[in-house]
């Protein structure tokens, strides 16, 4: 790392300038107000509206963070393309396929509806999707094992994205999820009686790794690294591990790119033309492939439950710089 910055070698090799124009893209962002919190559960509604973060790191490993990026909130929808890389890596493409397919649906993230042909989810981040995900993932582990053991091995996976061990669980979040959960139970039933579950997997666990999965804590700072492992074909820039094999990253990269905004990808993908993958804590991930990953973080949302600023700060980076995929 040292010899490529005295040679000037680094992907963006001037890294000053670069972060110098990202603060006032985050400077411009944060004048927009519009928006309000997640309202469902009281964690979410009482966050400090003004909460505004931004992290970078490059898939070399040079990183920048200005704002709230080491307050630490939910992944929520943040987790599935996780959950689904580790079902990939795990099952393999054709088993996720048998389970989930990877169309996008043009429709919200909390739909009910299933493909009528098949009855599988269209995707794995709308929550019918990445629920069916929890539950492949859960479902090879042996039946005894608890819900909150398999979301362990989640988080872990999760430390090795980010490189560091600082990845937390809520067990607040994940109560207050479950005592309001009635449209994910409503999907997790629907599942179950129209196609089945994968091993027959229980109902209620699945579920309860789903809700675990959103109820894992996290800071933008480590977000950044995620995007930046993803955006870096899986291997972590720094600690140069590979966490995901390639394959896996490109599939859940163009998933992400097609769904990963619910019914706003399609806009996102003309606006930005980069995968991203929101949450309704308010973050967004997003990765520009070979290059580097970011996460936003300001807690409120549009009507698509997406984050305004995180949506505003991604048009700017794009106007300026040439990363919109095409
Ligand atoms: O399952 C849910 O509905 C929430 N725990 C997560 C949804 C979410 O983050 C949607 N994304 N914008």
């Amino acid at each position: 790392l040292f010899l490529k910055a005295f040679n000037e070698e680094h992907v963006i090799p001037d890294w000053t300038r670069f972060v110098s124009d990202m603060q006032i893209f985050f400077d411009q962002a944060a004048k927009d107000t519009s928006g309000q919190n997640a309202q469902y559960i009281p964690v979410l509604r009482d966050a400090n509206p003004d909460l505004w973060g931004i992290s970078f790191c490059s898939v070399d490993g040079q990183r920048w963070s200005v704002g709230d990026a080491s307050v630490k909130f939910s992944l929520q929808s943040v987790c599935k393309p996780v959950t689904y890389a580790i079902g990939l890596a795990t099952e393999g493409t054709d088993f996720m396929e048998q389970w989930i397919d990877v169309e996008p649906a043009g429709r919200p993230f909390n739909t009910q509806d299933l493909d009528p042909a098949t009855q599988r989810p269209f995707n794995a981040s709308l929550n019918s999707g990445a629920i069916m995900a929890a539950g492949v993932v859960a479902s090879g582990f042996p039946p005894a094992t608890e819900w909150k053991e398999i979301v362990d091995h989640v988080r872990a996976k999760w430390q090795e994205l980010c490189g560091q061990e600082d990845v937390g669980f809520s067990m607040e979040t994940f109560e207050s999820e479950k005592a309001t959960a009635y449209n994910n139970f409503a999907i997790a039933y629907n599942l179950k009686g129209r196609r089945g579950l994968p091993r027959d997997v229980d109902l209620h666990k699945m579920l309860d790794v789903y809700l675990g999965c959103c109820s894992i804590e996290i800071t933008a700072e480590a977000l950044s690294v995620v995007a930046a492992t993803l955006a870096n074909g899986g291997i972590c820039p720094i600690t140069g591990k590979e966490v995901f094999p390639a394959l896996v990253v490109r599939t859940v990269l163009a998933e992400t790119m097609t769904c990963g905004l619910y019914d706003q990808a399609g806009h996102f993908a003309v606006e930005v033309g980069l995968p991203a993958k929101s949450g309704v804590s308010g973050a967004i991930l997003v990765m520009a492939p070979g290059v580097f990953g970011f996460c936003t973080f300001s807690p409120r949302l549009n009507a698509k439950g997406n984050s305004v600023r995180g949506i505003d700060f991604c048009k700017r980076l794009v106007n300026c710089y040439r990363l919109h995929i095409f």
